[in-house]
């Protein structure tokens, strides 16, 4: 119970807090076999851990049931109560208030490529996510709440990761400026219909995946997988694929609800979609019970904005969400971080083409100049030399760009690698790329 950052009073709060705990228990016809209470200081909050001897309960339900965690927190006042079960069962107790989310936080611009940023947690740290992991997201929040503009984050890193985007925007109000955006697989759809149309598409994106997959025989099972192998067989790597549905509850019920022809096509596009890089998400400003089900298995994480609704949001794991401020646009209950403020990106700057493109660091837009200047051709040791990299350097950066479709192989030349249309194509957008060799300034850093 020693930490220096915590305060006699917050110890003596500790303690009446963790006698009150037995007291409520033994209330509660439960055992209070607690082995251990640890005070602790983490990210500006202090809290209790209240350590349970798991050998000396029984049935473990009733202590780790969210109704114990409620009751407890009236009986100690309101003060929030969570489980900590990763090994054996904790109850924890804020014994300070959450330090204050920070109302709006821009999107980085460092945000790391090939994954997703969502937001900043209490702690301060980012949320950030793996599309493997995950798979797919489902959104909710009242008109106002932040979703658009959470979806349009979203969009924007998964343009400058190069996928192919599938968006549904019934309202119009959330896609607009990405109209004929080289990205869309399909013109943005406006009707129920339509986005039924792009969930077929990506259902069909999925068995043309699948014949790939086949042809190779070590029968990749993931994205990852496939690319490095397809890589190394000198085809071409997939992208991810993204399909945003916003107002989706609006066209599923449109198409018969969860039973009907939109229900059953996201349905399997979930189980289908995982192995292939095929990835939804989900808006809505509720979800009723019918739609919620098939909705609640298929993803990897929920966010609730604000919402109306107590008891939707608590059966989509993000209790609390009822009880965000009006006037906290972009603030967040996530069923598996707890809050999180989203980032905010700017309306203007996704309406600029050019700052959507697949983003080149200053190092990868000079070496590319550099190279297609020379003919086209990049050779390891071509790429240290230009790079003031390390031969390690090198070969880390020329499988990504390969993973990435930005380089190739060249069976015919000793194995140089030669740079793809698709890159030129990125170069010749790409609005400050340096166009002579003379401009080559390495970064120091990988
Ligand atoms: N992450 C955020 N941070 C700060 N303000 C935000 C954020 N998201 C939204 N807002 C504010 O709230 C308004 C409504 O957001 P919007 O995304 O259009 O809501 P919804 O799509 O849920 O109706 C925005 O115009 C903006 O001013
Ligand atoms: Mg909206």
């Amino acid at each position: 119970m020693t930490d220096i950052t915590i305060s006699r009073r917050e110890m003596r709060l500790a303690e009446t807090v963790a006698r009150q705990l037995i007291n409520a228990m033994i209330r509660r016809k439960l055992t209070p076999a607690f082995s251990d209470f640890l005070v602790t200081h983490l990210a500006g909050v202090t809290m209790l851990l209240a350590v349970l001897d798991t050998a000396k309960l029984g049935d473990h339900s009733p202590y780790t049931n969210p109704d114990l965690l409620h009751q407890l927190s009236t009986d100690l006042g309101g003060m929030p109560v969570y489980l900590s079960n990763h090994s054996g069962i904790r109850i924890v107790v804020l014994l300070s208030p959450l330090p204050k989310l920070p109302r709006k936080v821009n999107l980085p611009v460092d945000a790391p490529r090939g994954r997703l940023a969502v937001g900043v947690r209490f702690t301060g740290q980012p949320v950030l996510l793996d599309w493997e992991f995950f798979l797919h997201m489902a959104i909710l929040g009242n008109t106002g709440s932040g979703k658009s503009i959470f979806l349009q984050s979203l969009v924007s890193q998964a343009i400058r990761d190069d996928m192919q985007l599938l968006l549904s925007d019934i309202d119009q109000t959330t896609f607009g400026m990405l109209e004929n955006h080289p990205n869309l697989a399909a013109p943005i759809a406006t009707s129920p219909q339509a986005a039924l149309g792009l969930i077929e598409q990506a259902l069909a994106e999925c068995d043309r995946r699948a014949e790939l997959f086949k042809n190779l025989p070590e029968r990749p099972q993931k994205l990852s997988e496939y690319n490095a192998l397809a890589v190394k067989a000198h085809m071409e790597p997939l992208s991810r694929m993204l399909v945003v549905l916003d107002e989706a509850s609006t066209v599923i019920t449109a198409l018969g609800g969860a039973k009907g022809a939109m229900g059953q096509a996201l349905a399997t596009l979930g189980w289908r979609g995982r192995k292939f890089g095929v990835h939804f998400i989900f808006a809505a400003q509720e979800f009723t019970k019918d739609i919620v089900g098939p909705v609640r298995d298929q993803v990897g994480l929920t966010l609730c904005f604000r919402v109306r609704n107590g008891q939707m949001a608590e059966r989509m794991g993000c209790k609390g969400a009822d009880r965000i401020p009006e006037n906290r646009p972009g603030l967040a209950i996530s069923d598996r971080h707890g809050p999180i403020q989203t980032y905010f990106v700017e309306h203007s700057d996704l309406g600029q083409r050019q700052s959507l493109l697949p983003s080149l660091n200053q190092l990868e837009r000079s070496l590319f100049t550099c190279a297609l200047v020379e003919g086209g051709r990049l050779s390891r040791a071509r790429v240290m030399e230009l790079g003031t990299l390390t031969e390690w350097q090198a070969r880390k950066y020329l499988e990504a760009w390969s993973l990435r479709g930005w380089v190739a192989k060249d069976a015919k030349a000793d194995n140089a690698f030669t740079i793809t249309p698709k890159m030129q194509v990125l170069l010749s957008n790409h609005p400050t790329a340096p166009t002579t060799s003379s401009q080559l300034q390495p970064s120091p850093t990988v």
